[in-house]
């Protein structure tokens, strides 16, 4: 069903703008207020170090061919922080490594897997002391870059703002080098 362009969508209705009022008082919403809809199934990943929610969604590997809603929020208020970027997947459960590739770029993120539009499970994101295999080395030069069959490990130094080192040639590795290998 097309939504008319001033629709509001409550469940799966649309609604014309003369019953905006009505769902402001109903919902405690102001006039100046639009929030983005709850998911049924899927993540809804929460408190994004603000400006990475595109880079979260190219490191999940999401294309926009994708057949649920993808909502996007970058830079909106947060309690916690003064801001944050939040990403809601509809119909997808991120596993384990997901969210470590997660904890690289957002290491405050929440992760929180929704069930028939509850949250069953909340865990913040928590990087490892070792992360193998996640990403490469950014040293050209690094026996891992070469053709023998070695896989990358980094010691993580630092987690805000990040660190990582090479457990083979010593390199160490920031945030912009690390989402230039992905
Ligand atoms: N959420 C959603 N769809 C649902 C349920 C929750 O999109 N069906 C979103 C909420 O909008 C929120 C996040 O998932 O961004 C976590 O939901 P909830 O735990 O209810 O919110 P808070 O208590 O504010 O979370 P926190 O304590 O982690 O800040
Ligand atoms: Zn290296």
């Amino acid at each position: 069903m097309e939504q008319p362009a001033s629709g509001v969508k409550v469940k799966n209705f649309y609604l014309c703008s003369g019953y905006k009022p009505l769902l402001r008082r109903r919902f405690g919403m102001s006039e100046t207020e639009l929030r983005v809809s709850k998911i049924k199934d899927g993540t809804v990943i929460d408190h994004i170090t603000p400006g990475y929610a595109l880079d979260v969604v190219k490191i999940l590997g999401i294309t926009g061919t994708e057949k649920g809603p993808i909502t996007l929020a970058i830079n909106v208020p947060s309690k916690r922080f003064k801001t944050k970027d939040i990403v809601k997947i509809e119909g997808r459960e991120l596993n384990p490594q997901e969210v470590h590739k997660i904890a690289l770029l957002a290491p405050h993120a929440s992760i929180n897997i929704i069930r028939d539009y509850k949250v069953v499970k909340k865990q913040e994101v928590k990087l490892p002391k070792v992360i193998e295999n996640i990403i490469k080395c950014a040293n050209p030069a690094c026996i891992t870059n070469s053709n023998e069959p070695i896989k990358a490990r980094f010691y993580v130094d630092c987690e805000d703002p990040l660190l990582l080192k090479c457990h083979y040639c010593g390199y160490i590795m920031e945030k912009k080098d690390v989402l230039q290998r992905f």
